[in-house]
C-alpha cells in the first residue's frame, strides 16, 4: 500500500510510523509513502500557499491552485478511480474500524493534510476528496490525523501482525469493546501492599466458561462506556 502525504511539514512523516511495528513493515516494503511539500508548488519568491478567506473572517485558506499543482506531481488524471484522495478535517465523517478495513484494501491513497482555516473547497470538489476526521475534536493540523489513519491501515495489511499478534477479539471487531486481559503474577500485591487477584474463571479451565464471562465483560463495558455502539 502506497500514501502519498500533501503537507507544509513533510519532516513529520514517517514519524511513529517508522517505529515498531508499522516500522519494521516500512523497512519490509509491506507500505510505502511519498510526503510532497506544498511549499514547492507556492507562489513567488515567498511561496505563498494560502490567501485570506473571501466573505473575510479569521485565518488563511490554503490555495486551490497550490494543492493541485502538487497534486499532479502525484496523479494527471482527476479520476478517483486508481487513486483514493482523503482530506483530514474534523468536519470530516468519523473514521471508524469498517471505514479504515475499506481503506486499507485501496492500492493507494493520497492524504491532504490541511493547516490554517482549510483549504479552498474548489479543489476538494474537483479532486473528489473524501473529507474525514478522527474524531470531535480540533488539532493544529491534518499531519496527526494523517498518521492515525495510516497506522490503521497498516497493521490490517497482510504479513504485518504475526500470527501471535493478530488478535482473533479486538475492540470492534464484533461492534463491542475488547474484555479485560490479565497476565501473571495471578497474584500481585502492590508497593502498598494491595493484594490484586485475577478473576477466578480464567483459572478454571474451562473454556466455555472463559468464554462466556469475556463475552459479559465485552457486553458490560460496552454498555457502560460507549453505549451508542449497542444502537
Ligand atoms: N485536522 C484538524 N483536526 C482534525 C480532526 N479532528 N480530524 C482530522 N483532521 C483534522
Amino acid at each position: 500500500m502506497k500514501f502519498n502525504i500533501l503537507t507544509l511539514f513533510p519532516d513529520m512523516f514517517p514519524g511513529p510510523l517508522g517505529q515498531s511495528l508499522s516500522g519494521r513493515a516500512l523497512e519490509n516494503r509491506l507500505w510505502s509513502y511519498k510526503a510532497v511539500n506544498l511549499r514547492d508548488f507556492g507562489l513567488g519568491k515567498h511561496k505563498t500557499v494560502d490567501d485570506t478567506p473571501f466573505g473575510g473572517g479569521a485565518g488563511m485558506v490554503i490555495r486551490a491552485d497550490v494543492v493541485e499543482a502538487a497534486l499532479l506531481t502525484i496523479t494527471n488524471t482527476p479520476s478517483p478511480t486508481t487513486n483514493h484522495r482523503i482530506y483530514l478535517s474534523p468536519r470530516g465523517t468519523p473514521l471508524t474500524q469498517t471505514k479504515v478495513k475499506e481503506l486499507a484494501t485501496q492500492p493507494e491513497i493520497t492524504l491532504l493534510c490541511g493547516r490554517y482555516e482549510g483549504v479552498d473547497q474548489r479543489v476538494l470538489d474537483a479532486y473528489e476528496f473524501e473529507e474525514i476526521s478522527i474524531g470531535d475534536y480540533v488539532l493544529s493540523g491534518g499531519e496527526p490525523a494523517a498518521m492515525i489513519l495510516m497506522d490503521a491501515c497498516i497493521r490490517l495489511l497482510p504479513g504485518v501482525l504475526g500470527n501471535e499478534e493478530t488478535p482473533l477479539e479486538e475492540s470492534f471487531s464484533n461492534g463491542l469493546l475488547e474484555y479485560p486481559h490479565y497476565t501473571r503474577p495471578a497474584q500481585w500485591t502492590t508497593h502498598t501492599g494491595h493484594i490484586l487477584e485475577i478473576p477466578n474463571v480464567l483459572v478454571s479451565g474451562n473454556h466455555q466458561s472463559v468464554k462466556d464471562w469475556r463475552a459479559a465483560q465485552s457486553l458490560a463495558l460496552t454498555r457502560k462506556i460507549r453505549p451508542d455502539l449497542l444502537r
